[in-house]
């Protein structure tokens, strides 16, 4: 089991001035940040991220939205990171998160949820891979 996952503070949690907010309470459950940083995806990388959902009918509202602004994706780092970031972020939408999970807090749709994380540790892999060179975790983290 990987001790590592992606979570990015999407273009909504950026606007509505909450960067602050998320992360205090991603550190207050435990949570190591590894490496972050602020892009402004555009529609190849965004939809090379999400491709998994490329035939779903949200696909172009998701891929709109991830590139309506810039975004802050971070690598952090917790034993069994995966599965407890996901409990942290609550379901996908946010009317049926369980309280205290920051899409109940912060999150106003499905569509804008102010937070994505990895939903596996291969796939947490190759989102870190997304956005972080193996360059930039090393001289950061001493990996
Ligand atoms: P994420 O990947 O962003 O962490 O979200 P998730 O795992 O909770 O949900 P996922 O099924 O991977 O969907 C990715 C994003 O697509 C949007 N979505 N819209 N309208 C819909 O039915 C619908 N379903 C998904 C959401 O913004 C979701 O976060
Ligand atoms: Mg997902």
């Amino acid at each position: 089991m990987s001790n590592r996952t992606l979570a990015i503070l999407k273009p909504d949690c950026v606007k509505k001035n909450l960067i602050g907010q998320v992360v205090s309470k991603i550190n207050e459950a435990g949570f190591k940040i590894l490496a972050v940083k602020m892009v402004k995806l555009n529609k190849d990388s965004a939809s090379g991220f999400y491709e998994v959902h490329k035939e779903r009918p949200f696909f172009g509202e998701l891929v709109d939205f991830m590139t309506s602004g810039p975004c802050v994706p971070i690598v952090l780092q917790k034993d069994n990171a995966v599965a407890e970031f996901r409990k942290l972020i609550g379901a996908t939408n946010p009317a049926n998160a369980e309280p205290g999970t920051i899409r109940k807090l912060y999150a106003d749709s499905m569509g804008e949820n102010i937070v994505h994380g990895s939903d596996s540790d291969e796939n947490a892999a190759i989102e870190i891979a997304h956005f972080f060179s193996r360059k930039e975790l090393l001289e950061l983290n001493g990996f």
